[in-house]
């Protein structure tokens, strides 16, 4: 198994004063991700997955869990009684370009979460040799619309499917390297 990386273990300080526990996601936590899907309301999954949620088996499980951390990689935040209130996850889809998604639970949306989560995979993927991000999502999907905007995102949108491409390099508004930490892709920057 490969292990997680160093340096993505950190707690994040949202908007409404909530903290919350990042860390790489890991095959441990198949079981906890499966529940979280089975029992997700219909509205997130069909978001999430742009149309009808996925059965919950071992094969989805374990392609969802079992990470190499390059090509592959994922983050969970968890609050402190716990439970995970967001994964987020990039794939490659060819050499430097990846496929983001993500998903933040209902009561912890709109402080700045999912925005932090996407920023961090940001920075993971630029590391790793990756240029640019894609997203798909239903075309209605007014959320990541509008996170996208932030992300200056291109998109094209065909029969209520809609795809986006962020610039991670080269982003227009992107400091040098060095700086990179104190800028967000996903979020208004001052
Ligand atoms: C999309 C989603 C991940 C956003 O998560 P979030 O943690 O609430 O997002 P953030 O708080 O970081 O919001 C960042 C920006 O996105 C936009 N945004 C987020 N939620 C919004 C909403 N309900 N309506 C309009 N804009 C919204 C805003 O511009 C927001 O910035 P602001 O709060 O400063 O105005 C969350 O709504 C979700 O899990 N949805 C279901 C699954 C899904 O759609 N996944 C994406 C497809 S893979």
């Amino acid at each position: 198994m490969t292990q997680p990386p160093p340096g993505f273990d950190r707690t994040l300080l949202l908007r409404d004063g909530r903290r919350v526990w990042v860390r790489p996601l890991t095959p441990q936590d198949a079981p906890e991700l499966g529940e979280a899907i089975r029992t997700a309301d219909p509205e997130t999954l069909r978001r999430r997955f742009c149309g009808s949620a996925p059965r919950v088996t071992p094969q989805l499980l374990e392609r969802l869990t079992v990470l190499d951390y390059e090509r592959r990689f994922a983050l969970v935040a968890r609050c402190s009684e716990g439970p995970g209130v967001a994964v987020a996850r990039y794939e490659a889809t060819g050499r430097k370009m990846a496929e983001v998604a993500i998903a933040v639970a209902p009561a912890w949306r709109r402080v700045g979460l999912a925005s932090a989560l996407l920023h961090m995979l940001g920075l993971a993927a630029l590391e790793r040799g990756f240029e640019r991000f894609t997203a798909v999502y239903s075309a209605d999907n007014r959320p990541v619309a509008e996170l996208l905007d932030y992300a200056r995102g291109r998109r094209v949108i065909a029969e209520g499917v809609a795809e986006a491409e962020v610039r991670l390099r080269d982003h227009p508004e992107a400091p040098p390297d060095a700086a990179r930490q104190s800028f967000s892709f996903f979020q208004r920057n001052p």
